[in-house]
């Protein structure tokens, strides 16, 4: 019979995102099918999520869940079948997922969350009608406590895997929580859910999984030192022999030049010509002047993670080399205004979008020359993945799955044809003022550029090698009774 996996998340594509999670959250399962594992996904009903669902089975309910009604529905969409944990008063608000539109958390994120996986691990016990999973597999910080309400309750013989998205993220609460946890008196301390004191989430799920997976094999290895791990390196080491890094895929249906809805013309590696159409449509919509300098993107978080700081530095610098950028991001507020306000300083080279942006971010990639991601961290980062397969080059900080997924322009490797972008040092202003004029530089020789993008579109991102290594971790843990 086929594997069944349960997976755990708080957010989804193309139901709830707020970043990478969501993408790999929602490609992932199909992905898995292709390897005969049948999974089903628990998600928290958000308004976003029950709007979307259309006829939805209760499959179970729970008279006071943390104190609350709730009720989990059974929905297919799309290939995803969800499990949607309906429970108004965690998630019936308006806002983001984790907080208010104005940027504050949900005071009661602890509850929600906890919710959340309480209900991952009675699955995991009981089942839902009559289906019942061979393997666990719960998302960050907001996931990670099923692992926890699993081992410490009836479901311990489960298999349970955790998959860290962003060690920066780790649900961290009082010790005055933990009566309220639910859980048994042992759960609390350091091989528990006891955290410097107070309530760790996602520190819990690490000491209680089976395999603790991270997104890229180079950030596997970064969280085990004090300088990426975030306080939890020490754990991480303990728990080494159980630590894999999986690099995160392309959802090729969804990311696919050659036929993709939401650009102006399809384009291929053979037949770079369809880009221009999405570049003039960029210019436009940036207020980007028309003319042939090379135009850089940035579809970020705008967050001291992504570097975002030390780009608004380096503004001045790119404009001056004769090159444009045009940046759609949301996030800090200060760097949202600073952004707006270099837009207008340069009006014509630089154009900014503050907000979210789905289809944009399908043009930018197809239009744009280069995607410039200067992260001090990067766990995996998607969208170097995304540019590459779009022809827009990357030019990356050498960190994370970074480092793992751009091969850089140096002469060997133009001489090869193997080069697909530009790595440069993390957490260096000059470094990046370096890349960005050698970005300049390369655009300029355009047979060299045309190279490095068709080799960046012929690398193949897509998550079928992954979705076996997945495959192949979760067969063995549930064989060996992990
Ligand atoms: P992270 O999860 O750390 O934010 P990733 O690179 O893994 O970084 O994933 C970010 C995802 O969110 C990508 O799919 C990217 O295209 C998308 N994204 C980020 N910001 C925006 C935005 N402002 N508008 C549209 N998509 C965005
Ligand atoms: C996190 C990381 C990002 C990664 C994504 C999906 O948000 O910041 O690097 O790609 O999760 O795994």
């Amino acid at each position: 019979m086929a594997m069944r996996v349960l997976s755990v998340a708080s957010e989804i594509y193309p139901l709830v995102k707020t970043g990478g999670l969501a993408d790999v959250a929602g490609a992932l399962p199909g992905a898995l099918a292709g390897q005969g594992i049948g999974v089903r996904t628990l998600v928290p009903g958000y308004p976003a999520v029950l709007s979307r669902l259309g006829k939805a089975k209760p499959l179970r309910r729970y008279d006071a869940l943390f104190g609350a009604p709730a009720a989990v529905l059974g929905a297919k969409l799309g290939e995803l079948d969800l499990l949607v944990l309906d429970a108004p008063d965690f998630f019936a608000r308006e806002g983001g997922p984790y907080g208010d539109a104005g940027g504050g958390e949900w005071p009661d994120n602890w509850k929600r969350f906890a919710a959340l996986s309480r209900v991952g691990a009675d699955m995991a016990a009981e089942g839902v009608k009559g289906w019942r999973p061979d393997l666990v597999h719960a998302h960050d910080w907001q996931a990670a406590m099923t692992a926890a309400y699993m081992r410490f309750g009836p479901a311990h013989a489960v298999p349970r895997v955790v998959t860290i998205h962003n060690l920066a993220f780790q649900g961290r609460f009082g010790a005055d929580i933990f009566p309220q946890l639910g859980l048994p008196p042992e759960a609390w301390g350091v091989d528990g859910v006891e955290y410097y004191g107070g309530t760790g989430y996602l520190k819990a799920g690490l000491v209680s999984a089976d395999a603790i997976t991270t997104v890229s094999p180079t950030y596997a290895d970064e969280i085990r030192s004090p300088m990426h791990g975030m306080g939890l390196d020490g754990l991480i080491n303990g728990r080494a022999d159980r630590l894999h890094g999986i690099l995160n895929g392309v959802d090729t249906a969804i990311w696919d030049p050659a036929a993709d809805p939401l650009i102006p013309r399809p384009f291929s590696a053979r037949a770079l010509g369809g880009r221009r159409a999405s570049r003039r449509a960029l210019e436009t919509q940036f207020g980007l002047d028309r003319d042939d300098a090379p135009i850089f993107i940035i579809v970020s978080r705008l967050t001291w993670q992504k570097g975002m700081d030390m780009v608004m530095d380096a503004i001045d610098h790119l404009v001056g080399l004769g090159g444009k950028l045009a940046l759609l991001g949301s996030g800090d507020h200060p760097l949202e205004g600073a952004f707006l306000a270099a837009a207008d300083r340069h009006r014509g080279r630089v154009g900014a979008r503050i907000g979210y942006d789905e289809p944009l971010s399908h043009l930018m990639q197809a239009g744009g020359d280069a995607i410039l991601i200067p992260s001090r961290f990067e766990p995996c980062g998607l969208t170097q993945l995304y540019g590459l397969r779009y022809g827009c080059v990357p030019v990356v900080a050498r960190v994370g799955g970074l480092a793992d997924t751009v091969i850089d322009a140096n002469e060997a490797a133009v001489g090869a044809g193997a080069a697909t972008g530009i790595v440069f040092p993390p957490s260096d202003p000059l470094a990046l003022h370096g890349a960005i004029a050698r970005a300049i530089r390369l655009h300029a020789h355009r047979p060299t550029w045309q190279a490095m993008q068709r080799a960046g579109m012929r690398a193949d991102f897509s998550w079928t090698h992954s979705a076996a290594r997945y495959a192949e971790l979760f067969r063995t843990l549930i064989q060996t009774g992990a």
